[in-house]
């Protein structure tokens, strides 16, 4: 199994370029099969939830030329469509289900075993379900008591939709599946995230007519057709986050490059109350921490445009080092919290109740044996690793790998003390 071997570290000075964001290409690969026509996705970040998609793409009929060297995907859907995703690749990544839309309109049908991915709660998809049944789609609910998602449709047509909550991947597969429904359909207390803008973007491009997109009310009027077409894919806010908490936490002065601060608000402020400096400049983000130490700061996740809670741990790593306590809510995942036993052991003393954590800060951190708990609980390991005094040796790093392009490398040119073993 790999591991990254972490050493305390010099401040990370440098230049750092954000990749093609993760959450917003999966929505956009699985939007390529509502139309028969090639579509080309640039900026696409090489990592093995994008390597996943690809690999259902194929298995579902669709021919997927992979240049990810080139950071590059093209997926032509001429032929006939399966509707069945297969269990060995559905149960590697949760954002399988994104598929759901497009196989009901290609086909009629789809069959999705209910999707793992982070192990961060249980990631329920009733939301999706339900705005699909309001689009006339009917779910077999004998098999969805044994997790499997059996749906079927004549002809989708448009409806208004009430989201319970403003669920990322619901917004995305009911935009899919209402971009090409018979009349409008409204959709409310829609997820607002930038992913979702990117997706409406693209499907726009191929000819779509979805408004709203970005608010938490989205029209879209169903049309017959949709056309292949070529995007760029937004830079990634999560991975841009991650860098900004780790040029801060060290004490350093990074230029961060692709970024774009809009989709980073909540976290450009929380930076700037724990005393980093930030400026946005022609040539990318300066985040500096070197300005004097960091002080302490309260976060509650929530959904956009609140504080993202892919940024909960790596924000929680820069906290362990700040002066003085801090407090974390978690409101937007009930169990995301698996890596303060791995910040414990390295020596951060947090204490956890329910969704809230309470983080001393100030605390002598010394490098240990950790776990990445998830994608982004990997980073944060990674970035504590890098001040905490001696070696981190961090596990089960194929977490990382789902979502961070060439982290080690990217790392290494800041002037991190990080490499990659494989034993
Ligand atoms: C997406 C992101 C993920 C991010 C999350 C929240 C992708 C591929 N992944 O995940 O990185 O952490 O948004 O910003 O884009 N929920 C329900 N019922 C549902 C659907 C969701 O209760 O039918 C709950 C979930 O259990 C969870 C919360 O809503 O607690 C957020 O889930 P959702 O917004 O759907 O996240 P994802 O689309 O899975």
């Amino acid at each position: 199994m790999a591991k990254f071997l972490v050493q305390k570290s010099a401040p990370l000075r440098g230049e750092v370029k954000i990749s093609g964001s993760k959450n917003a290409v999966l929505p956009i690969m699985a939007a390529a099969l509502l139309t028969e026509e090639k579509c080309v996705i640039k900026d696409v970040p090489a990592l093995r939830d994008v390597d996943v998609m690809c690999r259902l793409l194929e298995s579902l009929g669709a021919s997927v030329d992979k240049e990810l060297e080139n950071n590059r995907v093209s997926i032509e859907s001429s032929g006939e469509i399966v509707y069945e995703a297969p269990f060995d690749l559905v149960k590697m990544m949760r954002a399988s289900i994104l598929v759901l839309g497009a196989l009901l309109i290609r086909t009629g049908r789809a069959i999705i075993h209910l999707p793992g991915g982070c192990a961060i709660g249980k990631r329920p998809v009733e939301l999706h379900l339900k705005g699909l049944r309001a689009l006339g789609v009917k779910i077999d609910e004998e098999q969805l008591n044994r997790g499997i998602v059996d749906a079927t449709v004549d002809k989708l047509e448009g409806n208004t939709i009430y989201l319970d909550f403003p669920s990322v991947g619901a917004t995305e597969v009911i935009i899919m599946a209402a971009a090409l429904a018979e009349g409008t359909t409204v959709l409310e207390n829609a997820a607002q995230e930038p992913e979702i803008v990117d997706l409406a973007n693209f499907l726009n491009k191929m000819g779509a007519r979805i408004k709203g997109a970005g608010t938490d009310t989205i029209k879209i009027e169903g049309v017959s057709k949709l056309k292949g077409v070529s995007h760029h894919v937004i830079p990634d806010r999560i991975e841009a986050g991650t860098f900004m908490v780790g040029a801060a936490m060290t004490g350093g002065n990074v230029l961060i490059k692709n970024i774009l601060p809009n989709h980073l608000k909540a976290v450009i402020a929380k930076l700037r109350e724990c005393g980093a400096y930030i400026e946005m400049t022609d040539e990318g983000m300066i985040v500096r921490g070197d300005m004097g130490p960091l002080k302490s700061t309260d976060i509650k996740t929530l959904p956009y445009p609140g504080f993202p809670t892919d940024m909960q741990s790596p924000f929680m790593a820069l906290l362990t080092v700040a002066n003085g306590p801090s407090v974390v809510i978690e409101t937007v995942f009930e169990n995301r919290f698996m890596h303060v036993g791995e910040f414990n052991r390295m020596g951060a003393n947090i204490k956890t109740d329910g969704n809230c954590a309470i983080i001393p800060g100030g605390k002598p951190l010394t490098g240990a044996q950790v776990v990445a708990t998830d994608l982004r609980a990997g980073a944060a390991v990674v970035l504590t690793g890098l001040v905490a005094d001696g070696t981190t040796e961090v596990s089960q790093i194929y977490h990382v790998d789902r979502g961070y392009e060439n982290f080690v490398d990217k790392l290494r040119a800041l002037g991190a003390n990080i490499m990659r073993v494989d034993e």
